[in-house]
């Protein structure tokens, strides 16, 4: 475990590492290279029975199943653009969409952004603001320190990047305020790609509120109230247990990068995987390979089996 199987990327030609096995499944065509167990009927050779959780035996059973089965079937990758086809789609009926980013710091989750982040552009009319909680550079778009900045100087394209000051921080509700009135008020759609939803939050609850005596939080409320009014996110984490909850119960599609331990077990509980997914995402590339070689990742969908494909950018 820990390295990514030989792998080949669907449409091109068979990598020279690809075992025999998998170069002889099916050639250039996309392939289902993975039926998740919850599934009745697959096509996988071993283990097709859903292993038993709920008692120490069952635990061990899955851990046991998670070694032999799921690196070896994950064993293409896909294009990202596909995945995206499926994390974008309620654009097209004009609804805001959710998407999570999760995994290891340095996997590739801004990259992969920052691709998100174009697509919308050419899909939709609407704006996309960063904010660039963890100041990072390579973001495109217009500067702006705050929201209020905006008044003296208002954007000219359709890319904003919010980025605190190098000693102060971003006030992200700021940011949930003006996107919440951006719809409201004028009508307009936007996507607001939270780079570190982590520091949004504490503990998984919004930092600036969520109920009690210190009201509803409004990034929240984007999360939970803004799909029809035309509203977007983009959340990114490195942290699970740092997510709060209605990111997660809102959220349809999560891409996971490279994760273990504590955050398998919140990614479960939240209906997101089974034990061949955790498998695949344990056996992800993250910083244990150089940058240019990062980047696959999982497409989870909440409720749903996993297809059984890894992605890349
Ligand atoms: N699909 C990819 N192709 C090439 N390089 C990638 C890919 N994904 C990530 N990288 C590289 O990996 C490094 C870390 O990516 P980044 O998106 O900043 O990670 P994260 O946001 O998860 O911390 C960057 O240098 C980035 O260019
Ligand atoms: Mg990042």
């Amino acid at each position: 475990m820990g390295e990514l199987p030989a792998v080949r990327v669907v449409g091109q030609p068979a990598a020279r590492s690809v075992p025999a096995s998998s170069a002889a499944a099916g050639g250039n065509q996309v392939q289902s290279v993975g039926v998740s167990p919850a599934l009745p009927g697959g096509t996988g050779g071993q283990a097709r029975t859903v292993p038993t959780l709920s008692r120490a035996g069952g635990r061990a059973e899955a851990r046991a199943q998670q070694a032999r089965v799921a690196p070896a079937r994950a064993s293409c990758i896909f294009p990202g653009a596909r995945a995206l086809d499926v994390c974008l789609a309620p654009l097209a009926a004009g609804e805001g969409f959710r998407l999570g980013f999760l995994g290891d710091p340095g996997s590739g989750k801004s990259f992969a952004a920052r691709i998100v982040a174009r697509e919308y552009l050419r899909r939709c009319r609407g704006l996309v603001a960063v904010a660039n909680s963890k100041g990072e550079s390579g973001w495109s778009g217009e500067k702006y320190t705050d929201v209020a900045a905006l008044r003296d100087a208002p954007p000219k394209g359709r890319e904003l990047v919010f980025t605190p000051p190098p000693t102060g921080s971003l006030d992200v509700a700021e940011v949930a305020l003006w996107q919440w009135q951006l719809a409201t008020a004028h009508r307009c759609r936007s996507l607001v790609v939270w780079d570190e939803l982590g520091d949004a939050a504490v503990d998984g609850e919004w930092l600036d509120g969520g109920g009690g005596e210190r009201g509803v939080s409004i990034i929240g409320r984007c999360f939970t109230h803004g799909r029809r009014l035309g509203m977007s996110e983009l959340w990114g984490a490195q942290f699970a247990h740092q997510v709060p909850r209605e990111a997660y119960e809102t959220t349809s599609c999560l891409c996971v990068w490279r994760q273990a331990g504590n955050a398998l077990r919140i990614l479960r509980l939240r209906g997101y995987t089974d034990v061949t997914a955790e498998a695949a995402i344990l056996a992800l590339p993250g910083d244990d390979v150089p940058p240019a070689k990062r980047g696959a990742f999982v497409l989870l969908r909440r409720g749903r089996p996993w297809d059984g494909h890894l992605y890349r950018f």
